[in-house]
């Protein structure tokens, strides 16, 4: 089944045109250099690109599939969670594009296309699996039980991974976005060289909170600036590194031994961090347990990984009627078009 998808959630607008788990074209424009300039994304921005992109950015995908509209058999997009005027945009050129050819509209759920793009490079894995998925703006830990069948077992009370990363690392000097520029500058420090907290969410194991920590970091640059002292960069970039990922994998590990899950999986844009595939990797052996993640071409926003969940939505009766809306917020284990 080959399906169009197209992704314009946040500031990347991306097209693929997918078959089942496969990949046969996947184009992605981002607009981070733009965005670099305001030190993250501004959305008024964001959805006039998506909009100025979208055209170019669907024939390039047909045309890299050596495909013509007939040739598809359904057009999937991302309808929730994200910038609104963003979504809009992707949902309105979707919707124009089913209505003319008459091809089924798929909508499809963020977070869980950030989960589906483990089915691209990684063929045996199946639900069910526990899932981190930490993105710029979501940290949750989810059960998938099956394709389109979840809960949510963790979340954030505050900010989010990725979030945490930008704005300590935007304090830090670094470019939009901070999260992939942290993460190589922190391969140099000693993460022993400052004591950051551990902030836990009584009575709720599986939950998180990231602002008291992103805090902690920028009153440390603060104090030292201050006092006219320099903070060693590197080694507060891998102070940071080192304690998210040791909330990320202490809950998950603890999820997953008290829920009984031995297949564990992790997505999003975070999901490219070195140390938490390290680490990760590191405590699922100790444990017998099988680890897969993203290619990471896949763990930012694309539109493969739309399509291949799209399919799954498709088989599972998920399609859309030609009012489907976007949505700024919607948890991934409810369907409300
Ligand atoms: O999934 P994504 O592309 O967009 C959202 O849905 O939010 O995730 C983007 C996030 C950003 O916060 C970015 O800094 C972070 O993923 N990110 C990383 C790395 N690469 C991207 N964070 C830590 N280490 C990385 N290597
Ligand atoms: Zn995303």
């Amino acid at each position: 089944m080959k399906i169009l998808a197209i992704e314009s959630s946040c500031d990347e607008t991306a097209a693929a045109v997918t078959d089942e788990r496969k990949i046969i074209s996947s184009v992605v424009a981002t607009q981070i250099e733009e965005h670099k300039l305001y030190g993250g994304v501004v959305p008024e921005i964001a959805s006039r690109r998506h909009a100025e992109a979208i055209v170019a950015v669907v024939n390039e995908a047909l045309n890299e599939a050596d495909c013509k509209l007939n040739d598809i058999d359904a057009i999937a997009v991302t309808y929730a969670p994200g910038l609104i005027g963003s979504l809009l945009v992707g949902v309105n050129f979707a919707k124009g594009l089913s209505l003319s050819t008459g091809k089924p509209l798929i909508p499809v759920h963020h977070l869980r296309s950030h989960i589906a793009a483990n089915y691209i490079n990684n063929s045996e894995l199946k639900p069910p699996f526990l899932c981190l998925v930490v993105s710029g703006g979501h940290s949750h830990i989810v059960e998938v039980k099956d394709y389109t069948d979840y809960k949510i077992v963790g979340h954030t009370h505050d900010d989010a991974a990725g979030e945490c990363f930008d704005k300590s690392a935007r304090a830090m000097g670094m470019p939009y976005p901070g999260g992939v520029h942290l993460d190589k500058v922190a391969d140099q420090g000693d993460a022993s060289e400052f004591k950051l907290p551990y902030p836990k969410i009584e009575g709720c194991p599986y939950d998180f909170s990231f602002s008291g920590l992103k805090t902690a970091v920028i009153n440390t640059l603060h104090n030292a600036e201050q006092k006219g002292e320099t903070v060693n960069k590197t080694d507060i970039a891998a102070a940071l590194r080192s304690r998210v990922c040791d909330m990320l994998i202490d809950a998950t590990m603890k999820a997953s031994d008290d829920l009984g899950y031995k297949t564990i999986v992790i997505s999003g844009g975070v999901s490219a961090n070195s140390e938490l595939r390290r680490r990760m990797t590191e405590e699922c052996n100790k444990r017998g347990y099988a680890l897969y993640y993203p290619e990471l071409k896949y763990c930012g926003d694309n539109a493969a990984m739309v399509g291949v969940q799209a399919f799954y939505e498709f088989k599972a009766g998920n399609t859309a009627i030609s009012d489907l809306n976007a949505f700024a917020t919607m948890p991934i284990d409810k369907l409300l078009y």
